[in-house]
């Protein structure tokens, strides 16, 4: 089977790869990447001499670049996860995000029923629990509720959702979709709260927490995201809907309080009580109050359940980073720093 994989190079991305890669030799494994920011090859180094592995770097917003590579590789599936991902960079340049994220996931469905056997290819596109909206106190996301996106970033996975069973009920496309709650774990990026702080702890920068620090998100390690995809991609049922999530709900407060800690004791203390650097600081315009996943559906039909706990998941991800340093530094380039500068003051 050959499988492309676009977005490879990104946070999650990277984990599916490498999964992959080394789960199923007999596939042929093609990850397509911009190389964007976000994108960086030095999360793929452990597979990048393997022999079921290619690398291409490729944009999904060039329509004629997709649906050649389409004609030319006859791809037995795609797992679609290039996206722009970042939520406050969705406020200020919003139109990356309908580029690629709209457009991009159409080139790839457009390039799909035109150069795929449709009666065999599978699309399977990872979405995000963002395109539900915000919670209140109460309740649960599940597969069946509205769709109620509040940011651009979330109108325009919301969007691609869209285009995918539309792609699906107009020209018979083969599909699955699964919609997962917030990530974490290594190689994430230090623009997302979790690495963003504890790249500054270790910086003593202040942590930056909007508002109140009282909005909920729901937090899942990277590999429990990624064993999950595998699952969906091989035993869920055919144009269905999966969430993901782990039903750990935490304010960004308190999140934040719990990783000073977990830094604090794996440094020893060496740079003092970090807790200290906690810095309430303006909200992100339309922030969504709470998400949280009921993931009964992936539970009961595929018997999928997170292998981490938070406690093992944010030790491990700050053992990473502690030991990863060189990473940290390679990815922050002159642009993060104009990026942090312009968003942070
Ligand atoms: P990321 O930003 O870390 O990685 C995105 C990857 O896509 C990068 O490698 C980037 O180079 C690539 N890319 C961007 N634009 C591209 C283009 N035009 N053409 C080709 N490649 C391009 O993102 P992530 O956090 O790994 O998220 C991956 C997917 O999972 C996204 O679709 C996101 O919406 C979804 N998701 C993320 C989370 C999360 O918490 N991070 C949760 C649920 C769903
Ligand atoms: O829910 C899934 C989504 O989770 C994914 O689809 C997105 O790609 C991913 O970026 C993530 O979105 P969030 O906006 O929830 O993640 P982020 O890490 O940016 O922020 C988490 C929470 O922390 C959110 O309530 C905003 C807050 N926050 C974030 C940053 C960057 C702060 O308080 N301070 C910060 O500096």
């Amino acid at each position: 089977m050959k499988v492309l994989i676009t977005g490879g190079a990104g946070f999650i991305g990277s984990h599916l790869v490498r999964r992959m890669v080394k789960n199923y030799p007999d596939y042929e494994i093609v990850n397509l990447d911009k190389l964007t920011y976000a994108g960086n090859l030095k999360n793929l180094v452990d597979v990048e001499g393997a022999e079921n592995y290619r690398f291409i770097k490729g944009d999904i917003e060039d329509h004629s670049f997709v649906s050649s590579l389409f004609e030319q590789e006859a791809f037995d599936a795609c797992i679609h996860l290039a996206a722009e991902s970042h939520v406050d960079r969705s406020i200020t340049n919003p139109d990356a995000f309908l580029r690629t994220n709209i457009l991009g996931t159409f080139h790839l469905l457009d390039a799909a029923v035109k150069h795929c056997d449709i009666s065999s290819f599978l699309f399977y596109h990872v979405s995000t629990d963002e395109v539900y909206g915000s919670l209140g106190d109460e309740g649960l996301f599940k597969e069946t509720t509205s769709y109620d996106p509040q940011s651009p970033y979330s109108a325009s996975k919301a969007a691609s959702d869209h285009f995918v069973r539309a792609y699906g009920n107009t020209f018979k496309l083969r599909y699955k979709i699964s919609n997962c709650s917030n990530n974490y774990g290594p190689n994430q990026f230090p623009e997302k709260l979790i690495p963003l702080c504890i790249n500054n702890i270790l910086e003593g920068r202040p942590l930056p927490v909007y508002g109140k620090g009282e909005n909920i998100r729901d937090w899942l390690y990277v590999e429990d995201h990624a064993e999950a995809i595998d699952l969906i991609f091989h035993s869920g049922e055919m144009n269905e809907t999966f969430n993901i999530g782990g039903k750990n709900e935490w304010t960004n407060i308190d999140l934040v309080r719990l990783l000073c800690d977990e830094v604090d004791v794996a440094l020893s203390n060496e740079i003092g009580n970090s807790q200290q650097l906690i810095t309430f600081v303006e909200d992100r315009k339309g922030h969504d109050m709470r998400y949280a996943i009921d993931p009964s559906k992936i539970e009961a039909h595929l018997n999928w359940e997170p292998k981490q706990t938070f406690e093992t998941g944010l030790r491990q991800t700050v053992q990473w980073y502690l030991s990863n340093k060189q990473w940290i530094s390679d990815v922050i380039s002159g642009d993060y720093r104009a990026y942090y500068q312009e968003h942070y003051k």
